[in-house]
């Protein structure tokens, strides 16, 4: 299964994937200057740099598919794409786009989970992997895991701790996805 993993900034979900054995043969990253290019140059995985600031999305969108296409691409792996998908690529892909995000939803959505659960007060927060619909943060959860919050544990503690927690259940979230379809292709 031909798997293209789309990031906006850092990219250590990336290095994540990578490590634990997931085969990424495409990265579209829409930032410019982010690190998880300088990462995926290091993994040896083709990048490709689709800038969306300030674009129409249809525009950014209808690039991004010309590129999925080329590599054809069957499934794809939010790893921190700090954009909503839009419809041009929903309806191509829907059902074949995997996020993370770093809370347990249906609570926390947005960009900033993380210290939104913390600030919120909550002793339990931890990590989504689902797939996404044309809604924020929502779609059929794939799968969670609970992350605790000490009292003394600090916020950069705890992101920390969502942080590696990520690292794990993104890849099995994905092992399992991969496993089913090759099971259903197979039966
Ligand atoms: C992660 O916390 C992920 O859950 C969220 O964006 C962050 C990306 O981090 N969607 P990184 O770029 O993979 O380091």
């Amino acid at each position: 299964m031909k798997i293209a993993a789309f990031a906006s900034g850092n990219g250590s979900n990336l290095t994540a994937l990578v490590e634990n054995g997931i085969e990424i043969d495409l990265v579209i990253c829409n930032k410019p200057d982010a690190y998880v290019i300088t990462r995926a140059n290091n993994h040896n995985l083709d990048c490709v740099v689709i800038p969306t600031k300030g674009r129409d999305q249809v525009e950014f969108e209808t690039e991004m598919l010309a590129v999925l296409e080329k590599y054809n691409i069957e499934l794809i792996l939010l790893a921190g794409y700090m954009r909503m998908v839009g419809a041009t690529l929903l309806n191509e892909y829907e059902g074949n786009i995997i996020n993370i995000h770093p809370s347990l939803l249906p609570s926390f959505k947005g960009a900033h989970a993380i210290s939104d659960a913390y600030n919120y007060g909550v002793c339990v927060s931890g990590v989504t992997v689902h797939f996404i619909d044309s809604e924020m943060d929502a779609g059929t959860i794939i799968s969670q895991v609970p992350v605790l919050i000490d009292d003394s544990d600090s916020l950069e503690q705890f992101e920390q701790n969502i942080h590696n927690a990520e690292y794990q259940v993104f890849s099995s979230a994905v092992k399992k996805v991969i496993k089913e379809r090759n099971e259903k292709s197979i039966s």
